[in-house]
């Protein structure tokens, strides 16, 4: 995998490079049903490829609780611990279900800074093979406008790919 997983072979055009890093994700997980090994792997797989991902990383649904989010597993500078559902991106992520594409985190009404130099975000909702919520993704850029279609579309591929079917 580590001959073939590097810069030199993946493409320059981004829905070419997802296209290529999706199928090295499905490739290397394949067989794989733990979950925090499932997300460990796509977190370090995507933020690799991606020179423009500043932190990438899974807030998990609390069983606990319920209407939280704690944080998974990521790379990048140190995260928060917890978020409640509705607060900042992520939580807004959680609480409707629904992708958050964020040009400009200061603009966001209650976003979360983690880290002060995050400028745009993405959080996609991650849903389970029983439809359920069972985390969300979080990639923050240091650039302003990071994040366009093209890595939503793709980012939302990816994750239910690899975590809304059995394995
Ligand atoms: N930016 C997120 C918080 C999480 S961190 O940035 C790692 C938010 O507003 O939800």
């Amino acid at each position: 995998m580590a001959e073939t997983f590097n810069e030199l072979i993946l493409p320059d055009e981004k829905a070419r490079r997802y296209e290529v890093v999706a199928e090295e994700i499905a490739a290397v997980l394949a067989g794989e049903p733990n979950v925090v090994a499932r997300m460990a792997t796509v977190t370090s797989m995507l933020a690799n490829s991606f020179d423009y991902y500043f932190w990438t990383g899974f807030y998990v649904v609390d069983p606990l609780r319920g209407d939280e989010l704690v944080v998974g597993p990521y790379q990048g500078t140190l995260g928060c611990m917890r978020i409640a559902f509705g607060r900042g991106v992520c939580g807004t992520a959680a609480a409707t279900r629904t992708i958050q594409l964020v040009e400009d985190v200061h603009a966001f009404p209650g976003h979360i800074a983690c880290d002060g130099r995050s400028a745009s975000e993405i959080v996609a909702p991650v849903f389970g093979p029983d439809g359920a919520l069972m985390a969300v993704f979080d990639v923050d850029s240091d650039r302003p406008a990071a994040f366009d279609a093209v890595d939503r579309d793709w980012l939302e591929r990816i994750l239910a790919a690899t975590f809304s079917h059995p394995v």
